[in-house]
């Protein structure tokens, strides 16, 4: 018996005129009398197989031309450069099993809402575009992983379900913990800190929680964050980590995902300007400053907190992302250090993405002195119990430190360009939707 390579998709230019067997999906066809074509997907890429009647036999041919939508086969053939399609091949399909048949596909070829199509999300993964975003979430993650071992940190996982709740306690999803109380995380910093303390430079990547009743296209309800954390560093050098980070997860989606880009149309060429670094800073007063010397935002004035208008024409002032630096202490969380000669303002940056994306990065040094932080912890009403440990950190040879915060999906869509973060996560959690 003859052995024929089974193989994917992916790497069918490395078996062009080879005869090759593939486990497949239909995703759609069109047949004539002599001839069908499949359209064909794997999982790993999307291509055309070809039926020609004459080689197949009419019985089988018939059979193929009523294939429906997702049946699921394995086919044999011979791979052929096919310069007219995206991919650049095809398969010359020599034989065809069936392995499990499908029947009246939700998701067909024509246009579907976006709420159908959320229902359907367990399906609406297989198709093209969101196949293309989570190959890129995957070349985001993997590049992650790649620079922090680079750069010398290890990751310290944090816990899930928490005790503390450092951005605020309004946004907090409270679960029973037994006969106690406890919260779904909203952020791994504070273990990240008692991390850097062990570890020298973290970084923590984890889902996260916040029970924020917004429905903007910027917010999930549970997201994934990226949080390094880094020991005798002030912020000035930690904004250097932050922009060789973002540089870095820019060019690997380039070197890694022309493909994926170019089906999602996203044009290289305004992505390569993010890779030049340094980023601009610009201070928390310049940002008020310009906001109202545009004239678009009569109202704003020091101490407001950014919404989504402010973010986006400040970004537009520049060709790369910006950080903004030192906001009021009013609107920011209890951890961070107050700047040396202000009083008002803390050590802190938001880094804003361009063309509309808004805040992709929020970080800061961090408070270090026991007794400024205690009466923080006070003052925003938080129970001592439960920040003893992080006091603790205080006690113990306490050092300068400073992290930082990523949005993962909030990077996504602003490197692909889309619309809408619920394109960014395989199962997004919004304000509505808990299924599937
Ligand atoms: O600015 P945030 O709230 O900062 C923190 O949680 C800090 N503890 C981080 C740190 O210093 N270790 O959130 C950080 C980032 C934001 O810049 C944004 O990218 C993302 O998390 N983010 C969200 N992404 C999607 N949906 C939401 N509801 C988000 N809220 C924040």
């Amino acid at each position: 018996m003859k052995i024929v390579k089974r193989i994917s998709i992916i790497d069918a230019k490395d078996y062009v005129d080879q005869e090759v067997e593939i486990g497949v999906w239909l995703t759609d066809k069109r047949s004539s009398g002599k001839i069908a074509f499949l359209q064909l997907r794997d999982g790993t890429a999307f291509f055309q197989g070809v039926v020609l009647k004459n080689q197949i036999g009419e019985e089988k041919f018939t059979e193929i031309k009523h294939l429906r939508q997702e049946t699921s086969m394995v086919i044999t053939g011979t791979i052929h450069e096919d310069a007219r399609s995206h991919f650049g091949y095809e398969i010359e399909v020599s034989s065809l099993e069936v392995i499990g048949d499908s029947n009246d596909y939700p998701i067909t070829p024509k246009e579907h809402g976006v709420d159908f199509l959320l229902d359907h999300r367990h399906l609406w993964l297989r198709s093209k575009k969101p196949h293309a975003m989570m190959v890129i979430r995957n070349e985001i993650i993997r590049a992650t992983y790649e620079f922090f071992n680079q750069e010398g940190f290890i990751k310290i996982d944090a816990p899930i379900l928490t005790g503390s709740a450092p951005e605020g306690t309004t946004e907090l999803f409270k679960t029973e913990y037994f006969d106690k109380e406890a919260y779904l995380s909203q952020s791994g910093q504070l273990y990240e800190e008692a991390g850097a303390m062990a570890f020298g430079k973290v970084f923590s990547f984890g889902p996260t929680f916040r029970a924020e009743k917004s429905k903007t296209r910027r917010h999930l309800i549970e997201f994934w964050m990226i949080e390094p954390e880094m020991a005798f560093m002030h912020q000035e050098e930690s904004l250097e980590v932050q922009e060789r980070y973002v540089a870095y997860l820019v060019q690997s989606v380039l070197d890694h995902c022309e493909y994926e880009l170019s089906l999602l149309g996203r044009d290289p060429e305004v992505l390569k300007k993010y890779t030049k670094l340094p980023y601009p800073r610009i201070s928390y007063d310049k940002a008020i400053e310009m906001l109202q010397e545009s004239g678009q935002f009569p109202d704003v004035k020091w101490g407001d907190d950014f919404g989504s208008p402010e973010e986006t024409f400040l970004a537009e002032q520049f060709e790369q992302p910006v950080f903004v630096l030192n906001y009021p202490k009013a609107i920011k969380p209890f951890y961070m250090k107050p700047h040396p000669t202000r009083e008002d303002v803390y050590i802190c940056a938001d880094l804003l993405a361009p063309e509309g994306y808004g805040e992709i990065i929020g970080g800061s040094e961090r408070e270090t002195d026991y007794d400024k932080l205690l009466a923080k912890i006070e003052e925003a009403g938080l129970s001592r119990e439960a920040y003893d440990w992080y006091l603790d950190l205080r006690k113990y040879g306490s050092v300068p430190h400073s992290g930082f915060g990523l949005g993962l999906e909030r990077a996504i869509t602003w490197i692909t360009g889309e619309d809408h973060i619920r394109e960014a996560i395989p199962f997004p959690r919004l304000l509505n939707r808990l299924n599937p």
